[in-house]
């Protein structure tokens, strides 16, 4: 039996759709508000996020603590604050990591008993949520798709790796996500790129995983055609609100698409080079995808598929199009043009392998490399060709 997850209660999109924040459901009245320092705050983008709050009649708190990268650490504190607030809402508002943060103050709000990230990660079920609060999630960058999906990924700074909290049952998808373009418009260049190279990558590598769905299939085909026309206008004007909003739903329906499927390798040497070297999420994925491509050309089913993205946008080669694409939004040949520093990433090499192989999207590649194979891959997305 395979179990279909189409997002959380409800998902609001367009402009002003945080206004729909006033209607929360709610018997104690409190938010808590995640975020990534004080960035939103200073451009005044927390006011329509407070406003709408305060219309509903909500007391909100924020915790404005979160690293671009989302460190247990600071999430600890942030959970701290959780209890002694007492919210019965949940608010993520910023990019993934953000997001990903909320959910995980969620899930050790839900569950004092829980001190450390292994006992609620993968393997491990997550026993209790929404006995305390639901979680509405505001995504302020169009990428990970996080605001619907059931997975948050929050690094380990002690053990250099990042964990993955999942419930496959859909339990930890958000219950609310507000798509509102307002909060986009500011998202400098190479992060509207990179980004949405990663929402693109969760459309393709869904497509072809080996645990693709006729749902999951419909949400990537649609989010690759709109990120596929609407990506270059955001980088090229970030105040095409339009596109802003397109992008904002693309990243949105991938992230369905891949949580309700899987992804691939790419993802797989994107998170070891992330958590390795500290390259960005979205452009190690960027980086990465046209070699992955390019590899998986060899499987014949995969290539079909690729085929049939790539006629959507009218072209013959999947390949072509991501190349060109990435041209166009300003995307490095390879992750060397980030780190700078060769025997930095010769120093990690064995290292970035292992955690490859070993990484969750590995089960999700249509075609599994060779360990010679992975180490070729690993050295293409480092050193381009
Ligand atoms: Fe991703």
């Amino acid at each position: 039996m395979d179990l279909a997850k189409l997002g959380g209660d409800r998902i609001f999109f367009g402009e002003d759709a945080t206004s729909a924040l006033a209607g929360l459901p709610s018997a104690k009245k409190r938010a808590f508000i995640v975020m990534t320092g004080t960035i939103l705050e200073d451009l005044g983008l927390l006011k329509p996020v407070t406003d709408a709050l305060e219309k509903g009649g909500f007391k909100w708190e924020k915790f404005d603590k979160i690293e671009e990268d989302a460190t247990f650490t600071t999430i600890k504190k942030g959970i701290e604050a959780a209890r002694k607030f007492e919210p019965d809402w949940i608010i993520g508002f910023g990019g993934g990591s953000a997001m990903d943060a909320a959910k995980t103050i969620w899930v050790f709000y839900e569950n004092p008993e829980k001190t450390e990230l292994a006992e609620v990660a993968v393997p491990n079920i997550i026993p209790k949520l929404r006995e305390k609060a639901r979680i509405c999630c505001i995504p302020t960058s169009a990428g990970t798709g996080s605001e619907s999906t059931r997975v948050a990924v929050v690094k380990d700074v002690d053990k250099l790796q990042k964990f993955v909290i999942l419930c496959m049952e859909g339990r930890f998808v958000p219950d609310i996500a507000i798509l509102d373009p307002r909060y986009s418009i500011s998202l400098p260049r190479g992060l509207t790129a990179s980004t949405g190279a990663d929402a693109i990558t969760h459309a393709i590598e869904s497509y072809v995983c080996t645990l693709s769905t006729p749902y999951s299939d419909g949400l990537a085909i649609s989010a690759f055609t709109l990120a596929h026309e609407y990506l270059p206008k955001a980088v090229e004007n970030g105040k095409d609100v339009v596109a802003r909003e397109k992008m904002l739903v693309a990243a949105n329906m991938a992230g369905i698409a891949f949580a309700n499927s899987h992804l691939g390798i790419t993802h797989s040497i994107a998170h070891s080079f992330g958590g390795e070297l500290g390259v960005p999420h979205g452009l190690a994925n960027a980086i990465t995808l046209p070699y992955i491509i390019e590899f998986n050309e060899a499987d014949e089913k995969t290539l079909k598929r690729y085929r049939r993205l790539a006629s959507l946008v009218d072209s013959k080669s999947l390949l072509d199009v991501v190349k060109t694409l990435n041209d166009k939004i300003g995307i490095p040949k390879g992750m060397k043009d980030f780190v700078k520093d060769d025997s930095a990433f010769e120093k990690r090499f064995e290292s970035i392998v292992s955690k490859s192989i070993s990484d969750i999207c590995t089960l999700g590649a249509p075609r599994v490399p060779t360990p010679e194979q992975w180490k070729a891959l690993v050295r293409l997305a480092y050193y381009g060709k």
